[in-house]
């Protein structure tokens, strides 16, 4: 039999098909396997195939063994794997990188679109038979998405795919970055701001930063007090950007006009106030969920075990520790 590998979900697409020739130890269940079951089933294993939710930390890689030589996250983020660990040992950790930046932009506009224009009120009403008159002159209304000023934090990969799409919208594109991106500002007419400048300057402001040390409730109370009044946050990449209490105090308080949110600081949302609140759009983490794309990052991850199994360089495109030598 070939190489162990253990593949933390069942995945749509390809991949367990290609790693047919290797021995996979799959956790079937829908529910992610706890950590005892991780400890347990990365004994022996020269691959894991993991998930975002799926903690992949120094305990999980000494357990597993010196011969395990890849750590396959299906996923872009990859704040779940202890990289550092994983390089001293010499494990290869790869993940999809941009492979769902189109779909990711896709979904921040569904919940621009559906925040902006009362997509979720307007069907609630016509399912619970309160659609009573027939067409108004003043039902629903909404706010423009065209010709509004979007203000993206974080122009990398999936930012960009949005800000192409804001063009389309004719919005006025704003941005905020580490470092300034001269390319967009060039091709799609982005121009820089500081973040102050651009919460106070924006309609719509989406979130696309990975979560690290400096953007960790990037955020709070504060930075929401300095939007407008009229202005919707968006997040699609990690809920630990925002801080979800000071968010749902300000949507109360009417600080900003409604929030559309694709992930939480802890998922599944259990109890919350923004359960409650009408000026807020909730969706279960499913930004790459289309299955184009999910078939993709399926066989991706899959192909960055063969390669490193075969005693070859996986793609470097996908590659998170190139640092590590053979
Ligand atoms: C990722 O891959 O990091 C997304 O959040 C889930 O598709």
């Amino acid at each position: 039999m070939g190489k162990k590998v253990y593949v933390t979900r069942r995945l749509p697409g390809p991949a367990l098909e290609m790693l047919s020739g290797c021995k996979v130890t799959l956790h079937k269940r829908q529910t992610p396997p706890t950590r005892k079951e991780i400890l347990k089933n990365v004994v022996g294993k020269d691959a894991i195939l993991c998930m975002l939710s799926d903690k992949i930390d120094r305990e999980v890689m000494k357990v597993a063994g010196p011969q395990l030589k890849i750590i396959s996250s299906y996923s872009t983020g990859f704040e779940h794997i202890d990289v550092a660990e994983a390089t001293k040992r010499g494990i290869r950790v790869t993940y999809t990188a941009d492979i769902l930046a189109e779909a990711t932009a896709d979904l921040t506009f569904a919940l621009i679109l559906a925040c902006a224009r009362n997509v979720v009120a307007g069907d609630r009403i016509v399912r619970q038979k309160k659609w009573k008159v027939g067409w108004m002159p003043d039902l629903l209304l909404g706010q423009n998405v065209h010709g509004a000023t979007i203000g993206i934090v974080g122009l990398g990969r999936i930012g960009s795919a949005v800000a192409r799409r804001a063009k389309g919208f004719g919005m006025e594109i704003l941005y905020h970055n580490r470092r300034r991106n001269e390319k967009a500002e060039a091709e799609i007419g982005a121009q820089y701001r500081s973040l102050d400048g651009l919460l106070a300057q924006s309609d719509f402001v989406t979130i696309h930063t990975t979560l690290n040390d400096a953007s960790r409730q990037l955020m709070d109370k504060e930075r929401l007090q300095k939007m407008k009044k009229t202005a919707f946050l968006i997040n699609t990449a990690r809920g630990s950007v925002v801080n979800e209490r000071d968010l749902a105090a300000a949507l109360k308080k009417g600080m900003i006009a409604g929030a559309g949110l694709d992930v939480f600081e802890k998922e599944p949302l259990g109890y919350s106030p923004l359960l409650r609140m009408k000026n807020v759009v909730l969706l279960p983490h499913i930004g790459s969920a289309d299955r184009v794309t999910r078939s993709r990052m399926a066989e991706v991850a899959a192909k960055n075990i063969l390669d490193v199994l075969a005693g070859k360089e996986p793609d470097s495109a996908f590659l998170v520790n190139p640092q590590v030598q053979r």
